[in-house]
């Protein structure tokens, strides 16, 4: 008797329990938003699409479209589809920071591919930082990028290294002893690298006999020129981007008439076709560091390139190369994550180790990957693989 009350007075409970436990659930709430675990992963990105840069973005953002296209094809991550969300931030820093506020606030990605120019990347970083969202640079080479915080990293190798690899081989390789600098006022990357290159070449017993600046936009070179071509260099350094690079090549010779005997020097912003349309023949005989080389043999650039041109019937540049390595980057941090959520992407970030295109992928303590450069000789307006530099 007394265990058949307890049984009744168990089971009251339990039921009164249950009808408490539906009770504060109202019957006509409306249905719940699913729940984003449910939805594909969402990715963005920020790129130069249009603008002073704009190879830049849209060599990126066909290697990018490939891979997304690769992983999705694969069956997506974490069995969800992935989704990539992509601004055109004009290659401006007022539409990187933009880009950043409406991936991070109304798209809420998990992460952010991008920017390109250092000077992007630094107006996107710090919004990034803030919603706790991690962005992975492809190609920002500026080390201020990563100090932005915890959150910031990259594919590419930084300007310190870069620099350095451009005034040894001015000093070791061609011989230089007078090196004239032309840079680019507006642009962080140009005054980081121009910089380096300084400090590096008069330490290896060089003379910097000449710094002229100019600013992105600009399109008559041949007062700045004269003054470099008065200066007698052996070298000149113009650590800036093809658009301005293109125009400069052109002037010095065909304005200003000092390419003989004058190498130029330049880092991994030279890398678009469009140096070669805006400098025509003026672009042969000059040489700059890159990120990769299509000339390299590794089953990662073979592979790559074999897809590439399936897809674009096109050789694959840096930008689009260390663009498809960003991707990968991620796409692998989810996967060891086990997890979509930001700030376990950002964990698994900094314990990456990826066999990419541009080399094998692995963090240093400021996020920052230290991988090899090639030198690249221009020859008949084509780029021409000349040596590796390891760091
Ligand atoms: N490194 C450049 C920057 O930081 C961007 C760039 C990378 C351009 C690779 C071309 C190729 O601004």
């Amino acid at each position: 008797m007394k265990r058949k009350s307890f049984i009744l007075i168990a089971m009251l409970l339990i039921a009164s329990l249950l009808v408490t436990a539906c009770g504060s659930k109202p019957a006509e709430a409306p249905a719940a938003a699913p729940a984003a675990e449910e939805g594909p992963i969402k990715i963005g990105g920020i790129y130069p699409l249009s603008g002073a840069i704009a190879t830049f973005g849209q060599s990126s953002k066909k290697a990018l479209d490939l891979a997304f296209e690769e992983i999705n094809a694969n069956g997506g991550l974490l069995g969800r589809k992935v989704e990539f969300v992509l601004e055109d931030n004009k290659s401006t820093q007022a539409d990187s920071a933009t880009a950043a506020q409406k991936l991070t606030q109304q798209d809420k990605v998990v992460a952010i591919l991008g920017a390109v120019a250092s000077s992007n990347s630094l107006a996107a970083a710090p919004i990034a930082q803030e919603a706790k969202v991690p962005m992975v640079s492809s190609s920002s080479t500026n080390p201020a990028v990563t100090e932005v915080g915890e959150y910031i990293f990259r594919a590419a190798f930084i300007d310190p290294f870069q620099g350095q690899v451009m005034a040894n081989f001015a000093s070791k390789d061609l011989k230089a002893m007078k090196a004239a600098i032309m840079t680019d006022a507006n642009s962080d990357y140009s005054i980081g690298l121009a910089n380096v290159f300084k400090d590096v070449f008069t330490k290896n017993g060089g003379t910097i006999v000449s710094e002229v600046s100019f600013v992105s936009g600009d399109t008559d070179f041949n007062a700045i020129l004269t003054t470099v071509k008065n200066s007698a260099p052996d070298v000149v350094f113009v650590p800036s981007y093809y658009d301005t690079v293109g125009l400069i090549l052109n002037q010095a010779k065909n304005n200003v008439g000092f390419l003989e005997n004058v190498v130029f020097l330049g880092g991994d912003g030279w890398d678009s076709p469009a140096l070669f349309e805006l400098a025509g023949d003026a672009a042969n005989g000059h040489y700059f560091s890159n990120h990769y080389s299509p000339d390299v043999d590794s089953p990662e650039v073979d592979k790559f390139i074999e897809a590439f041109k399936a897809k674009y019937n096109e050789t694959p540049d840096a930008l689009a190369a260390l663009a498809y390595d960003t991707a990968y980057m991620v796409f692998e941090a989810i996967k060891t994550a086990g997890s979509a959520d930001s700030t376990a992407i950002r964990d698994a970030l900094t314990k990456i180790e990826l066999k990419a295109v541009t080399g094998t992928i692995k963090l240093n303590e400021k996020r920052d990957p230290v991988k090899s450069a090639v030198v690249i000789k221009i020859e008949d307006g084509k780029q021409k693989y000349f040596t590796t530099v390891n760091p």
